[in-house]
């Protein structure tokens, strides 16, 4: 393990990500690399370059992509990954991971999530705020799941979507690749296309 870590992305996101490395105490130093050169510390923290300037920092630094928008985390963390970048998981002290749960690199699980076991959560997800996923869940890669979601048993998450914040999934549920739960959104039944939903329960309302 490298002492330094080092997180893309220093606005809103990145730095909720950044107070749970914080917390995890593993990382003698935290840093950011962004893009607007009008942030210069963010969090207390230095902002040392852009995210185009990361291969250099691939030898000394771990490096977590502290990106919300699913598309631009998957890019990014692709690029480190092709580079050999070490990439950890970050999990807040105060989330709640059950037995036998697999979480892959890149994640993060923030602050009063549960996770019950027998669940995977694959790379580049955010597990965000007080959201929780019960047993035998599968998350796969680049998923977003906001504050305050609820996924019952045996559900499943394709690629790259974004459950809104306050939303509800039933226990057996597949959710398709690549779809948008509006906040507050009910799913009560597969969706089985991409496309974006919302409502109680939820109606498919662009593709
Ligand atoms: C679903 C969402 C992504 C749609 O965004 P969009 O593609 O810009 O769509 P629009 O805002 O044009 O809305 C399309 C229609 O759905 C409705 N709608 C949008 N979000 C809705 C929601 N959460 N619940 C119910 N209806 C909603 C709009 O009123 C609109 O209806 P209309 O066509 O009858 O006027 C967005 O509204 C949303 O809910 N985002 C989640 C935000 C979130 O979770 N943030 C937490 C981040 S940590």
């Amino acid at each position: 393990m490298k002492n330094k870590l080092l997180i893309i992305g220093a606005s809103g996101h990145g730095k909720a990500v950044a107070d749970i490395a914080l917390k995890m105490d593993k990382w003698q130093s935290v840093n950011f690399l962004d893009d607007n050169e009008a942030i210069t510390f963010s969090l207390g923290l230095n902002v040392i370059g852009k995210s185009t300037d990361v291969i250099e920092y691939i030898e000394d630094y771990e490096i977590f992509v502290g990106i919300g928008n699913n598309t631009v985390r998957k890019k990014l963390q692709e690029n480190l990954l092709a580079n050999g970048a070490s990439i950890p998981v970050l999990i807040h002290p105060n989330a709640v991971i059950g037995e036998q749960v697999e979480i892959e690199v890149g994640t993060v699980i923030m602050a009063g999530a549960v996770i019950n076991c027998c669940t995977i959560v694959g790379q580049g997800c955010i597990l965000n705020t007080g959201a929780t996923l019960d047993h035998d869940n599968l998350i796969e890669d680049f998923v977003h799941i906001s504050p305050g979601v609820h996924l019952a048993g045996t559900v499943k998450v394709g690629h790259g979507s974004w459950i809104g914040i306050g939303s509800i999934v039933s226990n057996n549920i597949n959710i398709h690749s690549e779809c948008k739960i509006g906040a507050g959104g009910v799913v009560v039944k597969d969706l089985s296309e991409t496309g974006t939903y919302v409502g109680v329960p939820v109606r498919r309302v662009r593709e």
